[in-house]
């Protein structure tokens, strides 16, 4: 699963955030696999330039605790793409946390023919390795791209985007895409807080979730493969209607929150066809303010 060297004396945190950066190799593989992609209505261009042996052991790993990983991954990253698409014209700052290998913002002309500034959010080896990939493969590199490099459990995150150009006063489109459940919950709770970033009214905030019955699942899962949890738990009640109530609370409205089960099943009929009780929402929402 992960090159990590760790020796018994070092500190384990490390050797989980480089598992955890390795999510982002394990997806692009399943999105560099030009059919299977194709057939879900994916296209993710330089996906096969972020292709590892390292990423494929992680995707084998991941399949293997989760049947539903590639269906789900897939139909998340084109159902987040058509999110972005309409939303682009009506945002000039787009923000990735948890950016990973996600190369949207080079190869979607939305993002090129719309006046945009782009701030990609991951752990600065994670950020350095894909500009090295890109830069190695001659992709351009736009000029409404930063990185910003971090441990999002780390505080200072308003203050590192700030740093690099970032106006909190302009209205953002905000994308967390696979990233929530492996952060520690407090960070995920400061993140999903619009008050976190001063969030202009106005912006819009994507994400995905797991429900806690699929965290606690798959957490045994992994366990008994790699001996560690990976997954730490949702903040909040994870129904979908609890955590609407939530979401209006901190100012937000518009919320649509979509069970991928039902997006899967459209493009894969009866795909789980048992009801089964662990869950996959991904919510989009716009934060308008509690004042
Ligand atoms: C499953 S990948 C998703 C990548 C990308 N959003 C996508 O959908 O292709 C999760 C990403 O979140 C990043 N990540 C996880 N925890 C993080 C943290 N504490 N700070 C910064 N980045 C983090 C990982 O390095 C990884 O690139």
């Amino acid at each position: 699963m992960q090159n990590c060297s760790c020796n018994h004396q070092q500190m384990n945190t490390s050797c989980d955030s480089t598992s955890i950066q390795e999510t982002a190799d394990s997806l692009v593989i399943i999105r560099a696999d030009m059919a299977l992609a194709e057939s879900v209505g994916v296209d993710d261009p330089f996906a096969h330039l972020f292709v590892t042996e390292a990423g494929k052991q992680m995707a084998s790993i991941a399949i293997s605790v989760d049947p539903c990983y590639v269906a789900f991954n897939l139909v998340r990253y084109r159902h987040i793409t058509e999110r972005i698409r309409d939303a682009i014209p009506r945002y000039h700052q787009i923000l990735f946390l948890g950016a990973g290998y996600d190369t949207r913002s080079i190869s979607m002309p939305e993002f090129r023919i719309n006046p945009v500034e782009v701030f990609e959010v991951d752990y600065p080896e994670k950020l350095t390795m894909k500009q090295q990939i890109l830069i190695q493969a001659c992709v351009e590199l736009p000029s409404y791209i930063r990185f910003v490099p971090m441990n999002l459990s780390q505080s200072g995150l308003l203050h590192h985007l700030c740093s690099m150009g970032f106006r909190p006063s302009d209205p953002t489109l905000v994308i967390m895409e696979g990233l929530l459940f492996f952060l520690p919950s407090e960070t995920t709770k400061r993140l999903i807080n619009p008050q976190t970033l001063e969030l202009a009214p106005g912006s819009t905030v994507i994400f995905d979730y797991w429900s806690n019955e699929r965290i606690d699942m798959l957490n045994r899962r992994v366990e008994e493969k790699l001996g560690k949890r990976l997954f730490s738990l949702f903040p909040y009640p994870d129904h979908p209607s609890q955590f609407h109530n939530i979401m209006i609370d901190m100012g937000y409205q518009d919320i649509v929150i979509s069970d991928l089960d039902i997006l899967v099943s459209e493009i894969y009929p009866g795909f789980r066809n048992n009801h089964q009780p662990d869950h996959w929402f991904v919510v989009q929402s716009v934060y308008k303010s509690n004042y």
